[in-house]
């Protein structure tokens, strides 16, 4: 039998996340959300992955996108942005999706405002990365090739 190659990744950035390079630099680094992606992208490189991307500050738009994703994608990378602490609503939608996922934050999130600390993702995730900043997409991107690999 042929083993079936899986490495196809949406990378999904939620709301506020294209503001990156006007935001606190002290919790999210200097770099522009395209200098983000550019990281992104010599990671997936590396790493032999497919991206493919998504952002929007509607949180409607970001639950729509994660229901088109059957059959196009592998697994998911997604940093939802403040949506991450109450929006159950893509709690339900990353759940019906049925793919391995990885939580990502630029910023320690555990170690800021306490309304912070509270992931509705976290529970449906293999792992969650924060406070890394932009490098921290690697090690996310890594741990699901990790899983991807894994039943190949
Ligand atoms: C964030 C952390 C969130 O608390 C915040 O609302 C963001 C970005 C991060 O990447 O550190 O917009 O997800």
């Amino acid at each position: 039998m042929v083993a079936s190659v899986r490495n196809r990744v949406a990378v999904m950035h939620g709301v506020n996340l294209d503001q990156l390079g006007r935001r606190d630099p002290t919790q999210y680094g200097g770099l522009t959300f395209d200098q983000l992606q550019f990281h992104i992208d010599e990671y997936a490189r590396e790493l032999k992955l497919e991206l493919r991307y998504f952002q929007t500050n509607f949180e409607g738009e970001f639950v729509e996108y994660l229901h088109g994703l059957e059959g196009l994608s592998d697994g998911i990378l997604l940093n939802p942005g403040a949506w991450t602490h109450y929006a159950w609503a893509i709690r339900d939608a990353l759940e019906l999706t049925g793919l391995p996922a990885v939580e990502v934050h630029l910023s320690d999130v555990e170690r800021r405002e306490p309304w912070r600390r509270q992931s509705v993702i976290r529970d449906l995730c293999i792992a969650t990365v924060s406070g890394q900043g932009v490098e921290g997409y690697r090690a996310a991107l890594t741990r699901l090739k990790q899983e991807l690999d894994k039943d190949a």
